[in-house]
């Protein structure tokens, strides 16, 4: 949600800023810009891409300056108010990520003060409280403003007489890389690790001076001294790589993310105690994260008996936590506001608290009481695949140590299952969903998650309108949207799911709603009844529930790209969600 970048060291500032916003442009993508300060500050910002971005002349060489990646929230998407905002006398340029909650009566103290406002934007009042409270020492001031800030805030600060940038955190994630005579910070390492490997990922409450090869820290009014750490990073699994799209790529990485994640799970031990000891477990998380958290309760409850509750992030403020539950949080990103709130209210609760994430030194990693990481590596398509994947194989693996090892033994078909997958030809069913403005998708029991999963990718990413149902609901009401113009996407594994489901199939047919039927080559009813059936060999629940998962990918994919649409950055969308 909203990228942001800065450099000082002895490189040209402007390609530095305009590679790391590329890099970034999976958080937001609507506007873009950038301030150079070389004695004076140069912006220059508009609405539309990074990509979009070409130096008309206004941008001076120079070695200090910010930039920024927008997804809008305040202020519609246009150059007035895409970031770096400036104050009154163009002396200070800011970029921030994150919502200042009390802008409103900021703004209008500061309009009574005589300031005058360019932009529709929360972001704008930081600019101009600098202004206000500039007193020659960058840190000093910056004190000063976010002392008067509400609300969440990764925030960059450049003046036009100071060879530094001053950078504060609140809630909204920023890195700071430590190069030789150079310092590059950002939202995330991906801008960063271009340039050095050593990072210091700042807290909540620090405010931070650098220039070229001087760093300080303040946080509560004191020096802190926190050392770089060293981030092992693969530079080339951020790049494309003779893909068409991030998305396809990172599919096809999904066996090597799944097997990765489950080498990596290691402190299981501890991890089956603390959930043990517990009465139940809830599952916090939002979107496909929520999803995965889904399938998670349907195989501990089945293989370990331990009973799971799910609960949708920015719901759970509205449920009452009990001490006795241990609070599982998925997030990829790490730093989705919904579950970090959700964190916190666990927390407040006293129950123990879980992270399962793919993002080292995010926020939720510096809250919960045991962290679990996901090993999917960077994903830059903004819908999320090998991330799921990746968190799949987690908990999958503890399901099977809370469960026995009869159920570790399932682990090991994972992988075989999801690369016949991706050796799949999708192209009729493409054809039938692309020429469709509404599609249904069903399953049952743990392939219910699965087709709400499949409906979620299709609508996010080829922006057709799809609905996923448990199959036995739909019955009670969706039926009346079934047509021959309606497809229906189902999932029809062999197991306890598949008589009732094959119902279901019957009932559609009926309607004459084309089927695409996900389900093992080898059964002749579901082949007789479906227009399509896309063959997935059965292995075991685990196997299947991955596969069929990474094929339903598959076809939302080839379906977005038969309609032309932008796949890796979906209209609208942004992959980190930091605010509520
Ligand atoms: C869908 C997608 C979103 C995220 C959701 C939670 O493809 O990516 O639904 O899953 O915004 O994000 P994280 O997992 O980062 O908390």
């Amino acid at each position: 949600m909203c990228g942001i970048v800065g450099y000082t060291g002895w490189r040209d500032a402007e390609s530095v800023l305009v590679e790391g916003l590329k890099a970034l442009e999976y958080r937001g993508y609507d506007s873009y810009g950038l301030a150079i300060s070389d004695g004076a500050i140069s912006v220059v910002k508009d609405a539309g891409r990074i990509s979009d971005y070409r130096n008309n002349g206004n941008i001076p060489a120079g070695n200090v300056g910010i930039g920024h990646t927008r997804w809008a929230t305040h202020g519609v998407p246009s150059a007035k108010n895409a970031h770096p905002h400036t104050d009154c006398t163009g002396n200070f340029a800011i970029v921030h990520n994150g919502i200042i909650e009390n802008y409103a009566r900021l703004r209008a103290e500061l309009t009574s003060s005589g300031h005058v406002f360019a932009s529709d934007t929360d972001s704008e009042v930081i600019a101009h409280l600098f202004e206000e409270c500039y007193d020659g020492d960058m840190m000093h001031s910056l004190q000063e403003v976010v002392g008067r800030l509400e609300g969440s805030y990764a925030v960059l600060v450049i003046s036009s007489e100071d060879n530094a940038i001053a950078a504060a955190r609140n809630r909204s994630p920023l890195v700071i890389g430590v190069g030789d005579g150079e310092i590059i910070c950002a939202s995330d390492l991906v801008p960063i690790i271009n340039y050095t490997r050593e990072v210091i990922f700042l807290e909540d409450g620090d405010c931070a001076v650098f220039s070229e090869n001087t760093l300080r820290i303040v946080n509560g009014g004191s020096d802190i001294a926190r050392p770089p750490e060293f981030i092992a990073f693969d530079p080339e699994s951020a790049r494309k790589t003779g893909f068409d799209h991030y998305m396809i790529k990172e599919i096809f990485e999904e066996p090597e993310a799944f097997s990765r994640t489950l080498a990596s799970v290691q402190d299981i031990d501890e991890i089956q105690k603390f959930i043990k000891r517990a009465e139940s477990v809830m599952v916090v998380a939002s979107g496909t994260s929520y999803h995965a958290g889904m399938i998670f309760r349907y195989l501990m409850e089945e293989f370990s008996g331990i009973p799971v509750r799910t609960e949708i992030a920015s719901e759970y403020r509205y449920v009452r936590p009990s001490p006795d539950e241990v609070v599982l949080v998925i997030s990829q990103s790490g730093e989705t506001a919904d579950a970090l709130t959700a964190l916190r209210r666990a927390k407040f609760y006293r129950c123990r608290t879980i992270a399962l994430t793919n993002t080292l030194g995010s926020s939720i990693t510096r809250e919960a009481d045991h962290v679990f990481y996901t090993m999917a590596g960077p994903e830059i398509s903004v819908a999320a695949t090998k991330s799921f994947i990746a968190q799949l194989a987690a908990l999958m693996k503890i399901v099977s140590f809370c469960g026995g090892r009869g159920c570790s033994l399932l682990l090991t078909d994972v992988k075989q299952s999801i690369e016949a997958v991706l050796q799949l030809d999708v192209a009729e069913a493409t054809a039938i969903c692309a020429r469709a403005s509404t599609l249904i998708s069903i399953g049952r029991g743990v392939f219910y998650p699965v087709a709400l999963e499949a409906a979620l990718k299709m609508k996010e990413i080829s922006y057709i309108h799809a609905e996923g149902y448990a199959g036995g609901e739909l019955k009670h009401g969706p039926i009346a949207l079934l047509s021959e113009e309606t497809p229906v996407i189902a999932f029809v594994p062999p197991g306890e799911t598949r008589n009732l489901m094959l119902a279901n199939l019957k009932e559609i047919a009926s309607r004459r709603a084309p089927i695409v039927a996900f389900a093992d080559p080898d059964d002749v009813d579901v082949a007789e009844i479906a227009e399509v059936v896309i063959p997935i060999r059965h292995r075991n629940v685990f196997a299947d529930v991955a596969a069929y998962t990474v094929a339903a990918q598959m076809l939302s994919y080839e379906v977005a790209k038969r309609l032309g649409r932008d796949i890796d950055k979906p209209r609208n969308l942004a992959k980190s969600v930091t605010v509520e």
